[in-house]
């Protein structure tokens, strides 16, 4: 017979204790954008709902954005950072295909030995890495899990692209997950459909792009970050309703019972279409950080979180369905209390 093996169990229930997060210096205005691509404040306002959006400079890196947004993270939760062992970082920016982001930043801030590993699912990777994180505390894999989102999207979009430069923009957010006495993350809904994975993507993969070297030496063009639009526009708007829906059914409520709604800042428009559909109570805020951050991809979350407290349009507690989705394509859903802040 063979030995028999011990099982382990963690927290009956999280929460994610603390956020923070990080804004690039830089404020770039649609007019900025706009000159390279045959484009103007007023088409970008009325077809994004983007006013501003930070670009990040040399010196700040997925590393350092993301060192920022976890050390806000951390004093907000207000936790021995040794207590800390996983860090998990949703991106799809991290330009090197090995070794992940993760296992830096933990070193950056100083967390040794821990588990740490990179999450790639587009946009919906801070929900996803949230549903994981919460997972493995339930578990007793890990006590508590640092996630952070963060994307600089200047590296990887052509600013003469009609399609994407207007969109998107870069920033980190974190949140430290943990237990708690009650249920502070509920249910996740996820999915994918990779019979759209030419949605939204990396235009070739590097072996084409070293092909292309060899033939046309310095005519060699680069990859880069492509999307379809109007593909992304029609999915998003007409298929997530259903996912919203499950989310606050599985987590036990009803949308009357949300304080708040923070979905993926994909797009200003598909943003006011969720809202409308799901029917909010009129009392419920809805983070509107794309007009002044822009779509910043895995990091748009919690940016929006962080936004919409500091305006004081929520408050920690305060009951918000978190919705993201994007490149795969691939979405992730769950309904949460808002975390402290800083
Ligand atoms: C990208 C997006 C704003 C484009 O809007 P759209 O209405 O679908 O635009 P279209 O591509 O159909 O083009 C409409 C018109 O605008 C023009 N146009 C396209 N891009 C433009 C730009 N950047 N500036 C000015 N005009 C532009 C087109 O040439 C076209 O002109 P025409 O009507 O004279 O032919 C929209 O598709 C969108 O938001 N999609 C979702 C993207 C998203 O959320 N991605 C993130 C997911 S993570």
């Amino acid at each position: 017979m063979s030995a028999r093996i011990a099982s382990i169990s963690g927290a009956e229930h999280t929460a994610m204790l603390g956020l923070g997060v990080y804004r690039p210096e830089r404020i770039v205005t649609n007019d900025e954008v706009a000159g390279p691509i045959d484009s103007s404040d007023e088409w970008i306002r009325t077809r994004s709902g983007i006013r501003t959006r930070r670009f990040a400079s040399d010196a700040e890196t997925i590393i350092s954005m993301s060192a920022a947004a976890a050390r806000d993270a951390i004093e907000a939760a207000d936790i021995d950072p040794s207590r800390i062992d996983c860090v998990l970082v949703a991106t799809s920016t991290w330009l090197l295909l090995t070794p992940a982001a993760a296992p830096q930043i933990a070193t950056e801030l100083g967390l040794n030995n821990v588990a740490a590993f990179d999450i790639s699912a587009g946009c919906a990777g801070f929900c996803h890495a949230v549903a994981m994180g919460s997972d493995l505390v339930k578990a007793g894999t890990a006590r508590n899990v640092l996630v952070i989102g963060v994307e600089k999207l200047t590296d990887t979009f052509n600013p003469r692209d009609r399609g994407t430069a207007f969109l998107f923009a870069d920033g980190a957010g974190a949140v430290v997950i943990g237990p708690s006495e009650e249920a502070g993350i509920g249910p996740t809904v996820w999915g994918s459909d990779g019979t759209q994975h030419r949605a939204i993507r990396q235009d070739k993969d590097w072996m084409e792009f070293f092909r292309e070297i060899d033939e046309k030496g310095l005519d060699a063009v680069r990859p880069y970050l492509a999307m379809e639009g109007t593909a992304v526009f029609r999915w998003a708007a007409h298929s997530l309703e259903k996912v919203c829906r499950e989310a606050i059914d599985r987590a036990g409520l009803t949308p009357a019972d949300l304080d708040a709604m923070v979905p993926h800042q994909a797009n200003g428009r598909i943003i006011e279409i969720m809202a409308r559909v799901l029917k909010l109570p009129e009392d419920c805020a809805l983070a509107n950080d794309i007009e002044e951050t822009g779509n910043t991809s895995a990091a748009s979350v919690p940016l929006a979180m962080e936004a919409m407290m500091r305006k004081g349009d929520a408050k920690p507690g305060g009951t918000a369905l978190l919705i993201a989705f994007g490149a795969g394509l691939s979405y992730a859903a769950q309904v949460v209390h808002l975390p402290n802040w800083k």
